[in-house]
């Protein structure tokens, strides 16, 4: 276990990723999968701004805060912003490989920053807390799963650093939402608008990807659907996980991943 976990801290580590050419079917040779993780990809710049201000606001509503919250509140920020430098690096690279995705991307930026300017903070909040459940769930799968693991370097290196620090930092806007409101009502309902924004527009830029590649529109859906399918297939704990966020005594940490992240953080120390 790292010092800095030991002392409950969320360290920010500057990767500084040197993206060069990456295979257009950088996870194993998976296309389907490979443009599902360009999907979600695109959903990281805007939707992290969105995470980072809803925490700050939620934590405003909060009395007298802890330091220890405040502490990890900083982390969070801090990690969350160096996502969104990495992965914002990473378009070059599919403008590079020939995709074509500013215009669609840049419509989804202007309703991310729609919905923070608009929806109160606590439905904000409760979106957050529900998409930070589902980016630790996606952070085990970068962990585990074959493909990922067998991934050209530079992109597995990229979504282990990424998977390390949405699995530390993955109570933080939990644990401020709990304190600043705590509805189970509101946390269930910002959960389930957290699926169908992630979920969806991470699917229908996939498709995007995969049209680009020849494919028509029902048969890059389908080529889609068999990946999602195959990785819960291979990882038969992602499904109850996924479900364990409607248990009204829900925690983030409840869930045990440490023993996942403890080898890839020392991976991770030798960059
Ligand atoms: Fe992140
Ligand atoms: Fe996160």
């Amino acid at each position: 276990m790292s010092a800095a976990h030991e002392a409950g801290k969320i360290p920010v580590r500057k990767m500084n990723f040197e993206f060069d050419a990456v295979p257009r079917d950088y996870l194993n040779g998976n296309l389907a999968f490979s443009n599902f993780f360009n999907g979600m990809n695109l959903l990281f710049p805007e939707g992290e701004r969105f995470f980072m201000h809803a925490v700050r606001d939620g934590l405003k509503k909060i009395d007298n805060p802890s330091e220890e919250l405040s502490q990890q509140a900083k982390g969070f920020y801090g990690q969350e912003a160096q996502h969104s430098i990495e992965h914002l690096k990473y378009f070059e690279i599919l403008d590079q490989n020939g995709y074509q995705f500013r215009d669609e991307l840049n419509k989804f930026d202007q309703l991310i920053i729609k919905l923070r300017k608009k929806l109160p903070v606590g439905l904000r909040l409760a979106m957050t807390a529900g998409a930070e459940h589902l980016t630790a769930i996606a952070g085990g799968v970068s962990l585990l799963d074959k493909d990922v693991v067998n991934a050209h370097p530079l992109m597995r290196d990229l979504m282990q650093w990424h998977a390390i620090e949405e699995i530390e930092h993955k109570a933080v806007a939990f644990d401020v939402y709990k304190a600043a409101y705590g509805n189970y009502f509101l946390r269930i309902f910002g959960y389930l608008i957290a699926i169908v924004l992630v979920g969806g527009y991470a699917f229908k830029f996939a498709n995007m990807f995969m049209r680009q590649e020849g494919f028509g529109r029902w048969k890059a859906a389908s080529l889609i659907r068999k990946s999602q399918r195959q990785v819960l297939k291979r990882n038969s704990y992602l499904t109850p996980l996924f479900f364990s966020y409607f248990k009204p005594g829900f925690h983030p940490n409840q869930v045990d991943d440490e023993h996942l992240i403890e080898q890839a953080r020392v991976d991770l120390a030798a960059y």
